[in-house]
């Protein structure tokens, strides 16, 4: 599967996602080349937002039943044609590829296409297979997929299926996620990483908080600006081992909205922010070790958020103080 290079060249493909120049260009070049990407990078920073930006460029097509292979009637938008797969050390290799139903084995023969129920991967022909979180998976499963990528066949016990697997293949994968086994060499040999981070600048988290959150009242660009100041110092705070996420500024900005509606107001106050902070960002972050065993991650937003907004004063006599 493919995405036409005409639609890939053009200047900016991945509209749905702010920033990111070098790794837009990354992926760009990677899907040019028909390689199997891997999104690497903490999460909520637009891994997945980016995965169905590429299904969207795919052209409308049809889709084919992978056991009768009939076509669809009519033509399926790429968006349509987005597979997630949540990858999980509980997933195994029948999940994933399909399973033979030992009744229909035994009623219309063990080697029977009735007998065989169509696991996931088979619905994402055509289309973007997105494996999230891939390196959560065990070994076995790592493998049959390899498998699958590589030689579109699959064997499920003594079964050996020919699986149509013409898909555009996007993993994502964090890596300060303690809980995942690391993804064995033979199984990183055939993919390429692209690694993302957290927004570059200040203005283009302005603009993911902007566009990507609800609108319920009005909020000053100065609030705004505080906000994500906040959330983006507290990611250089060396305090963290868990830093809080695009989705974190996102909250903050919604629930300081809110708050200011819970207040009987129609815009955004400092009391309205303040209020937040500690319902938003306490359980999103985690503190190190060092730390852990003297302060929790609330005490350390409060106190925080009282130093950082010091700096705010004006800001902070606008408001209705108490
Ligand atoms: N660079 C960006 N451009 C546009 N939106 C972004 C960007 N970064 C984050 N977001 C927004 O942040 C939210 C989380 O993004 P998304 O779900 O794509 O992250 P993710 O990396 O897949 O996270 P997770 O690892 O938790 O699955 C979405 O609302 C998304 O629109
Ligand atoms: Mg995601």
């Amino acid at each position: 599967m493919k995405i036409p290079n005409e639609k890939l060249i053009q200047k900016d493909p991945f509209i749905d996602i702010i920033g990111q120049q070098e790794e837009k260009d990354q992926i760009k070049s990677a899907l040019l080349a028909d390689r199997h990407i891997i999104l690497v990078g903490p999460p909520g920073i637009g891994k997945t937002t980016l995965a169905k930006n590429v299904a969207k460029l795919l052209d409308p097509d049809y889709i084919t039943d992978p056991l009768t292979k009939e076509k669809s009637k009519d033509k399926v938008s790429g968006e349509q044609r987005f597979i997630r797969i949540q990858g999980s050390p509980d997933l195994t290799a029948e999940d994933l590829i399909g399973d033979i139903d030992p009744i229909k084995a035994l009623k219309f023969g063990p080697l029977s296409l009735e007998a065989f129920t169509p696991g996931k991967i088979f619905k994402a022909n055509n289309g973007v297979l997105f494996f999230d979180e891939v390196n959560r998976c065990s070994e076995k499963l790592q493998n049959a997929l390899l498998q699958v990528l590589e030689e579109g066949i699959v064997t499920i016990g003594s079964y050996t299926i020919d699986i149509p697997s013409d898909f555009i293949f996007i993993g994502t994968m964090n890596p300060d996620d303690t809980s995942t086994e690391p993804l064995s060499d033979v199984f990183l040999d055939r993919f390429d990483l692209i690694y993302m981070e957290y927004p570059d600048t200040l203005d283009n988290e302005k603009e993911i908080t902007r566009s990507k959150s609800k609108t319920i009242c009005n909020c000053k660009d100065d609030f705004l600006f505080m906000m994500v100041k906040f959330v983006r110092d507290l990611r250089e705070n060396e305090k963290l081992q868990k830093k809080p996420s695009v989705r974190a500024t996102i909250g903050l900005y919604e629930r300081s909205q809110a708050n200011a509606i819970v207040a009987g107001r129609d815009n955004v106050t400092f009391q309205d922010v303040q209020k937040a902070v500690i319902s938003v960002l306490s359980h999103r972050i985690e503190l190190k070790p060092s730390v852990k065993f003297l302060q929790k991650p609330e005490e350390l937003i409060k106190y925080e958020f009282d130093m950082f907004s010091d700096s705010f004063s004006s800001l902070k006599e606008e408001g209705d103080l108490p």
